[in-house]
């Protein structure tokens, strides 16, 4: 097996207790129909970027920034007070769980194969405030009595829409998340998520604000600095101004698109070494595996994983699944709970990736459906090849094999990770393709 990690040997890892046992929430959601509208944006969490000409943001502060950059950078050891409430409200609230969902709008499905806690999408949070237009509030915010525990995640750069926006969900959530990572270009244009990372005073109000104006905690999802030390200083900001948990991308803010490369688990270490608050460690977990070595390695409280979930919503729990019967387990949920079709469609595409080259003709066939009936009849046109494939297979999932990299070979109905092999030379430690930090051998 090739090594693809930059990973420090573990060193005296810090070990939480959790609760181990999986919870399995069967929900059932309320009744509503299938929205059907054709305008509907694709299911990526960071949808908001589909509506820029409704955006407005305002400019955000910039002043004292680097005096403040300049004074945090020491690491604070004030902040490891054995006390610190944020563990309190990480055991009873999120019940020390372990697997935190990414963003994904399919929550149901995740809870079912053992995802512990859920994040919302990315909601904008001046949008999603804004008491003259109610329309994207509606559109967006749904969940249930059994959607929990939630952590409803926003986008912000001023304190008061933070704040407006968290008061709306504080009674049906668990915390609400200030997203610090995302690197879309939208947010380079609007200067939220990962763009608000050299501003510090203004981070650090939005955080103060609502934590003291809130029933909830507040939370923050970061992404890592090329310095360690700006990265814990950094952290440790987050922490003062009153963030009770921290969910750390190591990657930076540039590994993004082609140029992605391999998630820095030493630097979520490092924060999680530096912070008394719970730490969620993210990037580089493709295979069920990957979570206890990340653990491990990190020392994290939990692991949260996006894009191998949507890829296999069953990743929690760590069975060979197979495309066909998960995507219409999801179409079941789908009857009773409100989901847009380009919303089914953006993640039936991404369950039977590794066949949709096989099957051109469904795959058009699901490019253009819109209705739960045309879902429906495409997935089933995939499952009876797909079982003829199956049955003259000699695949056995008891022994799976891996290529040269390190990768399992699973055939093409079983749900498997993205693996890239489109890499960049200049963040990758060597010719062999990213996503995966596993361990050395
Ligand atoms: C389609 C998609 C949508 C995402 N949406 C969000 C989001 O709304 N908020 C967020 O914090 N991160 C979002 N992310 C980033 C992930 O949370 C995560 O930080 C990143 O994908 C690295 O984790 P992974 O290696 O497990 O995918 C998104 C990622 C993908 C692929």
């Amino acid at each position: 097996m090739h090594i693809l990690a930059r990973i420090t040997p573990p060193s005296a890892p810090r070990f939480f207790f959790f609760n181990l046992s999986c919870k399995f929430l069967s929900a059932m959601p309320e009744k509503r129909p299938l929205q059907t509208s054709q305008s509907d944006t694709e299911n990526d969490s960071f949808s908001v970027s589909k509506k820029p000409s409704t955006v407005s943001i305002p400019v955000s502060e910039s002043e004292s920034v680097s005096d403040l950059q300049s004074t945090e950078l020491a690491v604070d050891s004030s902040l490891s007070k054995p006390e610190n409430p944020a563990f309190s409200f990480f055991a009873t609230a999120l019940k020390n769980s372990k697997y935190f969902l990414a963003p994904m709008a399919w929550r149901i499905l995740a809870r079912r194969y053992g995802a512990q806690v859920c994040f919302t999408p990315m909601f904008h949070a001046k949008m999603f405030s804004d008491k003259s237009n109610r329309a994207y509030f509606n559109d967006m915010w749904q969940t249930n009595e059994h959607d929990r525990p939630l952590i409803v995640q926003f986008c912000a750069n001023d304190p008061d829409s933070f704040l407006q926006a968290a008061l709306l969900v504080q009674d049906s959530a668990d915390a609400v998340d200030l997203n610090l990572g995302c690197p879309q270009h939208i947010a380079r244009r609007g200067k939220y998520g990962a763009y608000l990372m050299d501003e510090w005073v203004l981070i650090s109000k939005i955080i103060e604000t609502a934590s003291k104006n809130l029933k909830i905690p507040v939370t923050a999802k970061i992404r890592v600095y090329p310095e360690i030390e700006k990265t814990i200083a950094y952290a440790q900001m987050l922490v003062k101004a009153g963030a009770k948990m921290l969910t750390v991308h190591g990657r930076l803010k540039d590994q993004k698109g082609h140029k992605t490369g391999l998630c820095d688990w030493t630097k979520i270490k490092a924060v999680r070494d530096s912070v008394d608050v719970p730490v969620v460690a993210n990037g580089g977990i493709l295979y069920f595996e990957d979570v206890e070595y990340c653990l491990k390695e990190t020392g994290a409280n939990g692991v949260m994983i996006a894009e191998s979930h949507l890829y296999n919503p069953t990743f929690f729990n760590n069975d060979v699944s197979k495309t066909y019967e998960v995507a219409l387990e999801y179409l079941e949920i789908c009857k009773s709970v409100l989901t847009k079709p380009a919303y089914i469609r953006a993640h039936l595409f991404k369950i039977f990736r590794p066949c949709l080259s096989t099957y051109t003709e469904q795959r058009s066939k699901l490019a253009s459906a819109v209705t739960l009936e045309e879902f429906t009849s495409v997935v089933l046109e995939l499952k009876a090849e797909l079982q003829k494939e199956e049955s003259n297979s000699s695949f056995d999932h008891n022994d799976i094999q891996f290529d040269s990299y390190g990768y399992k070979m699973l055939p093409n109905w079983v749900c498997q990770p993205l693996v890239r092999t489109q890499f960049d030379p200049k963040t990758s430690v060597s010719k062999i393709p990213l996503g995966r930090t596993i361990p050395p051998k």
